[in-house]
């Protein structure tokens, strides 16, 4: 509570400031820089304007090291749930602009009970990555990418885009002010950065919102699945429920997909598959995606190695799927894109999930039960060479043990 206040104390400072001197930069600066001398106020909201505008970067704090936050778990030992960190950012839409940006230490937020994202699942979601680097720089995986998606997800369910520069400016402060938290090198964990954007302002007519948050928690993970790449997990194939419909929202990163999946995800977890793949919802042939993952067959035939994945528009473009297309065609790989009827899953000799989450997760098994009949398709039981070889690359550039070639990472500053 005392970090809010003093959060609409700065602004109004700021505000006032800005009003009556806008030629004068350096009395905004002077006045921060007397307010943190005198402690009034924590460095957390000092922080919030600590941009290149505001602040220059001589008298921004200095970066810290990755690795030193005080944790419950060896930094190895990580899975992928919710730790607290030292704050989140926001900015907040209103009046069709978006406001300053606010790191606040506080992980609960207020919101309006008519919010559109409560009632109408007005929301969108992003995920990505930061690690840490053997020079402990950290550097954010893709992160244009996500940015791109997150204003796709937007204009689909008639939110205001976050602009592109906004984004990538976010993502730089949050890690920054979080990098104790960015596990260290050589853990294995990265610091999961996850951006929400959502209708905060109340509608009871079915309308968009008219104003709008931008939320950016960050949270060191570890794996999704236990066991991680070590341990190839059994799918079950849904033929009970579909994920998207052809000319839905599947193509788009909304939460209503979430939603959607939870029931078919919990009941295949309760049969004991941790991972469950999703069927076109239109003919049910074709392999569609996983639950939170993209759906990557592997043919390893000698001579011709072929990385297969679905084209389809109900399936959400994975920035881990795109990368690694791009790795494999460095790779020698032929890259096809394209339907995958169900019974060519007996032609994979790996199958792999990917994402952000999951990173590359090899898949032991597929399993269909039909009416009456099971059906299931094995694949290599261990990490087959292609997955390994695929999941190497991507965590090396990730963890910048080899050239980026591709331009991929963004250091933070
Ligand atoms: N497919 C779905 C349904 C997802 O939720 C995710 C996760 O973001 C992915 C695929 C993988 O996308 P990305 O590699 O961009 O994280
Ligand atoms: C991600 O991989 O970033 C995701 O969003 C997956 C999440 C739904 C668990």
């Amino acid at each position: 509570m005392r970090l809010f206040n003093a959060a609409i104390v700065l602004s109004t400072i700021t505000s006032t400031v800005t009003a009556f001197s806008l030629q004068n930069q350096n009395q905004l600066q002077q006045l921060q820089l007397q307010l943190l001398q005198q402690n009034a106020i924590s460095n957390t909201q000092l922080k919030v304007l600590a941009d290149d505008e505001t602040l220059s970067s001589s008298q921004r704090t200095p970066l810290g090291m990755p690795g030193t936050a005080k944790m419950d778990k060896e930094w190895g030992e990580l899975g992928f749930e919710f730790r607290p960190t030292k704050s989140h950012l926001c900015i907040t839409y209103k009046d069709g602009e978006w406001g300053e940006m606010e790191l606040n230490e506080d992980p609960y937020i207020q919101i309006h009970m008519g919010a559109t994202a409560l009632h109408y699942g007005q929301a969108c979601f992003e995920g990505l990555k930061a690690f840490a680097h053997p020079d402990n720089s950290v550097h954010v995986f893709r992160p244009d990418e996500n940015a791109k998606r997150l204003q796709s997800s937007c204009e689909r369910i008639l939110m205001p885009v976050i602009p592109h520069d906004l984004f990538l400016k976010a993502v730089n402060e949050v890690v920054r002010d979080n990098i104790a938290y960015v596990p260290p090198y050589g853990s294995g964990g990265a610091l999961y950065l996850r951006p929400l954007l959502f209708g905060s302002g109340p509608r009871i007519g079915l309308q968009p919102a008219d104003e709008y948050t931008f939320l950016l928690m960050v949270i060191p993970v570890g794996d999704y699945y236990k066991g991680g790449l070590a341990s190839p997990v059994d799918g079950i194939i849904i033929n009970d429920f579909d994920r998207a419909a052809a000319k839905g929202v599947g193509h788009v990163k909304v939460a209503g997909n979430y939603a959607a999946d939870l029931l078919p995800n919990m009941l295949s977890k309760k049969e004991g598959y941790p991972i469950s793949l999703y069927l076109d919802s239109k003919t049910q042939s074709l392999v569609e995606e996983f639950s939170t993952s993209n759906f990557v067959g592997i043919v390893n035939g000698g001579e011709e190695k072929k990385y297969v994945t679905p084209k389809s528009s109900s399936v959400l473009p994975s920035i881990t799927n795109k990368s690694l297309m791009t790795i494999a065609k460095d790779e020698g790989l032929t890259v096809e894109e394209r339907d995958i009827p169900i019974e060519e899953l007996e032609d994979f000799d790996e199958v792999l999930a990917c994402g952000t989450a999951v990173v590359v997760t090899p898949v032991g098994s597929l399993t269909s039960v039909g009416k009456g009949d099971v059906n299931k398709f094995e694949f290599s039981q261990e990490v087959g060479p292609i997955t390994q070889q695929l999941y190497d690359q991507v965590r090396a550039i990730q963890s910048g043990e080899i050239e980026d070639k591709h331009g991929w990472n963004f250091k933070i500053e």
